[in-house]
């Protein structure tokens, strides 16, 4: 990257910072004096580089850097300190600043981390492309939505999650994608360190190394991607952005598991795109069954294609019972795997134990066994499965 007056601009309150990087420029150099003056600079979509001084070198001024990130998560930015404090940056990092250097700033060392960036992104793409080129080193993607809250995503989610793991030499991750209210911290007892915000504020150096140190493990043996402690912390996280996530997870992973909100949003619609197979849960009510309707009419409006989806039914022995053949028709589509409904799931939700470990033998715990056969596309080998398939 050659950086240019259109593409670079620095930013500070302090006139000595800004006439010292001018020098360096020939003075042929932008400058702003406050973060929303740099936000409006970004709006010409040429900036690819801020340079901010040393009075943005306080944890207290972080915030607002960290607002340039999310307009663009591609921007480089470099702070220059005064010290280089370990507080400083982690702070820094935290807020997605690509690098902090210590002043006086010289050409050397923008150019030394504008190398470390484009090296970074450079690992990236290839990583990318070397997926691409072998597709049997990507893993699966499997998205677990419904159109109605509360029907079941996130117990599916984390049993199915649980028994994938157990497969020999299968690596499993769960990515809990509902990033208001996601709970699948919660459903599996996990306190994680680090959550999927951690991940969406270092996108610009996000390799498998760093990525893994930002998973939560489950005694099982599967890894858990967490959803942000608090729903405002959701802002912070951008479909690409999560999208890059899932890419790295896929290069990792055998399967990649992702529960997801209610909400047919962008963010939901992106992660379909890049699923391999997607489970939709219908919990056997009316309503539950009309959104199902409606969500797979739209993703055919879209040209979505719908043989990627799966059809799993919930509590598919409830007392109300719809007539499988009604749903099926009503959905146009087969219902691969049935989860009868049981009070060991609630039991098992509150006690932090997935039911196929609390209750292996449970006829729940079968119907989560089908909807892991599923999606391996052949019975599975753990020992309770295999019973399973010698019952049928
Ligand atoms: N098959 C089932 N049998 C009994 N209770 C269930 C069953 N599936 C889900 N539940 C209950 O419904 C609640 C909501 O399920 P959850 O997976 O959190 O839904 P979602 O993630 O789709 O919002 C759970 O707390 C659980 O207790
Ligand atoms: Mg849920």
């Amino acid at each position: 990257m050659s950086l240019t007056e259109n593409n670079l601009l620095v930013v500070d309150e302090n006139d000595e910072f800004i006439d010292q990087a001018k020098r360096l420029f020939d003075g042929r150099l932008p400058t702003a004096r406050t973060i929303n003056d740099a936000l409006a600079a970004m709006e010409s979509g040429q900036l690819r580089m801020v340079i901010l001084g040393p009075s943005f070198a306080r944890e207290e001024a972080l915030g607002g850097v960290k607002q340039l990130r999310l307009q663009d998560p591609t921007l480089i930015s470099l702070i220059v300190a005064e010290s280089v404090t370990a507080n400083l940056l982690r702070a820094a990092m935290r807020a997605g600043v690509s690098d902090v250097i210590e002043a006086p700033l010289t050409e050397e060392k923008i150019e030394q981390a504008i190398t470390q960036f484009s090296s970074d992104m450079l690992k990236l793409r290839s990583a990318a492309e070397a997926r691409a080129e072998g597709a049997s080193d990507r893993g699966r993607v499997i998205t677990v939505m419904s159109a109605k809250g509360g029907s079941g995503k996130t117990v599916t989610a984390t049993n199915l999650g649980v028994l994938l793991a157990r497969e020999p030499g299968t690596k499993v991750c769960l990515v809990d994608a509902d990033l208001q209210f996601g709970d699948v911290c919660l459903v599996l007892q996990l306190e994680p360190k680090f959550t999927v915000v951690n991940a969406a504020a270092e996108l610009h150096r996000l390799d498998q190394q760093l990525i893994d140190s930002l998973l939560t493990p489950h005694p099982s043996g599967l890894k858990v991607l967490a959803a942000p402690l608090e729903p405002a912390f959701a802002d912070d996280i951008t479909t690409a952005g999560l999208l890059q996530i899932v890419e790295v997870l896929r290069s990792m992973f055998d399967y990649v598991i992702i529960d997801t909100a209610s909400m047919m949003d962008e963010l939901l619609l992106s992660l379909l795109e890049t699923s391999d197979q997607i489970l939709m849960v219908v919990d056997m009510d009316l309503p539950s069954v009309k959104n199902a309707k409606l969500a797979l009419e739209t993703l055919r409006l879209l040209k979505f294609p719908t043989n990627k989806v799966s059809l799993v039914l919930n509590r598919s022995n409830a007392k109300a019972r719809l007539d499988d053949r009604e749903i099926e028709g009503a959905l146009k589509s087969e219902i691969q795997a049935r989860i009868p409904s049981d009070g060991s799931v609630a039991a098992s939700v509150n006690e932090g134990r997935p039911v196929v470990e609390s209750a292996p033998k449970s006829k729940v715990a079968k119907g989560f066994e089908e909807v892991a056969e599923v999606v391996l596309g052949r019975p599975l080998e753990s020992t309770s499965g295999r019973s399973r398939m010698r019952r049928k």
